[in-house]
C-alpha cells in the first residue's frame, strides 16, 4: 500500500505531456500538446493532451482520462503499477505502508522465485551468444529457423547446455537454494537417487513473461529428432506461473494488440516469434494448453477481436472450432484463418515471405459464424432435412450475438451462403431471440438481493465491466444498463418521433434521445433500482429539465471512481460498424431505423421490470395488509398493474418480433 503523502507528491510532480510523451508522439499547439491516439488507428492526430488541466481525450474514439488513467489504459497497469511507474520516471522514493507478517512472506517467496527465473533467463540468453556450444547448437538452431538476433533479443530466447546439471551447479554457486530451483521446476530432483539434474537440459529456450515483463518460466524445444522425448517441456505451475491464465507473447504483443484492436492466436511459441518477425506483432499463443477462459478475458483486457489461426488439417479445424466456441462465449468478435493443410504461420513465412504471410491473413479472414456453417454444409451436401437443421442451428448461434449490425451482417452474409432469402433468415432470427428473452426471463430467479461484490472490488483485473459501489448493492439488471448506455452513447442523437396534435393527427418530429427517454420515465415517475444507473439518469434528466447540453465527457472525468468506471464501461460503442463492412465500403443501412427500434425497445423493457417490481411489492404488502379496505385497494392496484403489465408486454412483443 502507497501512503497518502507519496500519492499526492506523485500526482504533484507528474507532468501528463512528459508521461505521455514517452508513447506517443506529441506536438505542441497553443496551450495542448497533439498527437496520433494509441488508442486507435488513424492518420491526422486527433488525440489532446492538456497540462493545465492534467489530462487527455481523442476525438476521434473517446478514450480520456488523466495520467494514471493514462497508464492503466495504454500499459494495462493497476493502479498501484501506474503509481510506481510515476514515482520510478520521477525519482520519487514510494513510502509504503506496513505490510502484515503475513503479506511480507508470501512476497518475499514469490520475489525468490521470480530472482532465480530472472537469472536463469540471462544465464540461458547468455549461453547462447556467449558460449560456444550455445552458439554452434543453439543459436545456429534459431537461425537455421530464420530467425535474426534482434528478435531473438526481443524474446530473450536462449540455450540450456546439454549436460546433466549445468544450469543447477551454476544457480547454486550463486547462491539459489534447492528450494526455489524445485519450486520453478527448473531442476528436477530425484527422490531415489538424491540426484538432481537440469529440466530443460540440451533444449533451446523461450522464456515466458508476465504482462509486466517479468519471467514466470519457460517453454524449452528439443534440437535432435528423437521420438521419445517431448518436442517441448514447459515449467510446471508454481506460485508464480500457471500456464492457463498465461499467453505466451503477451507481454511483447500487448501494445500492437491494443493499438490494432485485434489479436492473432496462434497454436506455437515459434509462430508466434516468427509472426512478430514478420511484422504481425499482435500475436499470442497458448501455453502449451488448449485455449482457457482466464486466458480469453486476458486478451479482452486489449480487444475484443480475436482472430485465430489454425492449421487446415482435420486436427486444426477441431481444434479451432473448440477454440472459436469459447471464444464466442466469452463474448469475443471472433474471425479464422485457416492455413493450407500442414501449414503453420511459421513454415508459411518461412516459405513465402513476410509480405505473402500478411496478404493471406488479410485476404483469408473469415468470421467464425461463416467458417462453422461453410465447414457444417461441406457434410449437408443435397439433405434437405440436414439443410433445414444446419438453417436453424446457424439462426441460433446468430440470435446470441450482442451486436444489432454485426448480427445483420451475418445475415445477410449466411443467406448467401445457405441460398435461403435474407427475409426468411431474419424472421427466424427473430423467433430465436425472442425465445432466448423469454427463456431468460423465466429462468431468471425471484429478485433475492444477493450480495455480489464484483470482481474489481475483489481485487481481480479490471475486466469487470461493473463496478458496484458497495458490496451490498446488487449488480444493475440488464434493462438499467441497456437504457443507461444509449444514453450515454446517444444523449443528443436525433430520433424520430409520431406526435399528435390537438385533432389527433399525428406529425413526426424530431428530440434528442436523452429528451426522449427522460420525458418518457417522468411521465410514468419511474426510477432506477441501481444507484450508478440512478445518478447517471439523474444527470441527463437534470440536462434535459433545464434545457441544457449534454456533455458526454463528463463521466470520463467524474471525481468518483466507481461512477467513472461503470460509465466508461457502458459507453463502448453498440453500434460498432464491423471493419469488413468499413473495407468494403458497404453502405451500412438505417442505424436510426435500428436505434430507434432499440431504445423503443429498452423503454418497454425497463417498465416491464418496474412493474414486475410494484407486482412484487403489492404482493408483499398484500400479506401485511391488516383491514378489508386496504386489502380492497391493494387488489384494485393489482389488477391495474398486471393489466398495464400485460399492455405492455403484448407492445414489447410487437417490436421485438
Ligand atoms: N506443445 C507442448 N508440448 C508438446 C508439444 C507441443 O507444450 N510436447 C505446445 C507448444 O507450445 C508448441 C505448440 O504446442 O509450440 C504447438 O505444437 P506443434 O504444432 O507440435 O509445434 P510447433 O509450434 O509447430 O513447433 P515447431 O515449429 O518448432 O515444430
Ligand atoms: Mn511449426
Amino acid at each position: 500500500m502507497i501512503d497518502q503523502e507519496t500519492i499526492q507528491r506523485i500526482m504533484d510532480t507528474a507532468r501528463i505531456e512528459e508521461v505521455i510523451g514517452d508513447f506517443v508522439s506529441l506536438k505542441k499547439r497553443g496551450a495542448n500538446h497533439i498527437g496520433c491516439c494509441p488508442f486507435h488507428n488513424e492518420k491526422t492526430p486527433s488525440f489532446y493532451v492538456s497540462p493545465s488541466k492534467g489530462i487527455y481525450k481523442c476525438f476521434g474514439c473517446g478514450e480520456a482520462g488523466d495520467v494514471v488513467g493514462f497508464l492503466k489504459k495504454h500499459e494495462h497497469f493497476t493502479y498501484p503499477e501506474a503509481l510506481t511507474y510515476l514515482a520510478k520516471k520521477y525519482n520519487i522514493e514510494i513510502h509504503e505502508e506496513e505490510q502484515t507478517a503475513e503479506q511480507r512472506e508470501r512476497q518475499s517467496e514469490r520475489d525468490a522465485l521470480f530472482h532465480v527465473t530472472e537469472f536463469a533467463q540471462k544465464y540461458f540468453a547468455d549461453l547462447l551468444s556467449g558460449n560456444e556450444m550455445g552458439r554452434a547448437v543453439g543459436l545456429s538452431y534459431f537461425h537455421s529457423r530464420g530467425m535474426s538476433d534482434e528478435i531473438i533479443r526481443r524474446f530473450g530466447l536462449g540455450y540450456c547446455l546439454d549436460e546433466w546439471s549445468n544450469f543447477t551447479d551454476h544457480a547454486r554457486k550463486s547462491g539459489y537454494s534447492d528450494a526455489v530451483l524445485e519450486k520453478t521446476g527448473l531442476t528436477i530432483f530425484k527422490e531415489d537417487t538424491g540426484k538432481s539434474y537440469d529440466r530443460f537440459r540440451g533444449r533451446v529456450m523461450f522464456p515466458i513473461y508476465s504482462i509486466s515483463g517479468r519471467v514466470l518460466g519457460f517453454s524449452g524445444r528439443i534440437l535432435s529428432s528423437e521420438k521419445q522425448a517431448a518436442k517441448y517441456v514447459n515449467s510446471p505451475d508454481s506460485d508464480i506461473y500457471n500456464k492457463s491464465r498465461t499467453l505466451y507473447g503477451l507481454y511483447q504483443a500487448r501494445s500492437a494488440i491494443a493499438k490494432a484492436n485485434k489479436c492473432y492466436l496462434v497454436e506455437g511459441n515459434i509462430d508466434v516469434v516468427s509472426m512478430h518477425q514478420s511484422g504481425v506483432e499482435n500475436t499470442v499463443a497458448s501455453c502449451g494448453t488448449s485455449l482457457t477462459v482466464e486466458q480469453i478475458r486476458l486478451i479482452k483486457r486489449y480487444t475484443p477481436n480475436v482472430t485465430v489461426l489454425y492449421d487446415g488439417d482435420p486436427a486444426g479445424i477441431k481444434a479451432a472450432l473448440r477454440a472459436v466456441d469459447l471464444l464466442f462465449t466469452e463474448g469475443m468478435h471472433v474471425r479464422l484463418v485457416l492455413f493450407p493443410d500442414g501449414e503453420d504461420p511459421d513454415s508459411y513465412a518461412q516459405k513465402h515471405g513476410s509480405a505473402a504471410l500478411q496478404d493471406y491473413l488479410a485476404q483469408h479472414e473469415e468470421n467464425f459464424i461463416m467458417f462453422k456453417t461453410r465447414v457444417q454444409l461441406e457434410g449437408v451436401k443435397d439433405d434437405p432435412i440436414r439443410k433445414a437443421e444446419l438453417v436453424k442451428d446457424t439462426v441460433d448461434t446468430i440470435a446470441l450475438v450482442p451486436d444489432l449490425l454485426e448480427r445483420t451482417e451475418y445475415i445477410a452474409q449466411c443467406s448467401h451462403l445457405l441460398g435461403v432469402p435474407e427475409e426468411a433468415l431474419s424472421s427466424e432470427l427473430s423467433k430465436a431471440i425472442n425465445r432466448n428473452r423469454l427463456k431468460a426471463y423465466e429462468e431468471k430467479p425471484a429478485p433475492a438481493p444477493a450480495p455480489a461484490v464484483s470482481e474489481q472490488a475483489a481485487g481481480a483485473a479490471p475486466s469487470a465491466p461493473v463496478a458496484a459501489p458497495h458490496p451490498s448493492t446488487p449488480p444493475p439488471d440488464a434493462c438499467e444498463m441497456h437504457l443507461i448506455s444509449l444514453l450515454l452513447n446517444y444523449a443528443d442523437h436525433p430520433i424520430e418521433v409520431m406526435v399528435p396534435d390537438e385533432s389527433g393527427d399525428k406529425h413526426p418530429e424530431t428530440h434528442p434521445l436523452a429528451e426522449l427517454i427522460v420525458n418518457d420515465l417522468q411521465d410514468d415517475e419511474l426510477s432506477f433500482t441501481h444507484p450508478l444507473c440512478q445518478q447517471i439518469y439523474s444527470h441527463f434528466a437534470e440536462a434535459v429539465d433545464n434545457g441544457g447540453e449534454m456533455d458526454p465527457t463528463y463521466f470520463i472525468t467524474v471525481d468518483d471512481e466507481p461512477l467513472r468506471q461503470f460509465a466508461i464501461s457502458l459507453m463502448v460503442d453498440t453500434y460498432r460498424i464491423s471493419d469488413s463492412w468499413r473495407k468494403k465500403q458497404v453502405y451500412v443501412p438505417r442505424l436510426e431505423d435500428k436505434l430507434q427500434e432499440d431504445i423503443t425497445e429498452a423503454l418497454f423493457s425497463f417498465k416491464l421490470k418496474c412493474l414486475d417490481n410494484r407486482i412484487a411489492d403489492n404482493a408483499q404488502r398484500m400479506r401485511m395488509a391488516s383491514g378489508g379496505d386496504e386489502m380492497f385497494a391493494l387488489l384494485q392496484e393489482k389488477k391495474q398493474l398486471i393489466d398495464l403489465r400485460r399492455d405492455i408486454g403484448l407492445m414489447l412483443h410487437r417490436v421485438i418480433s
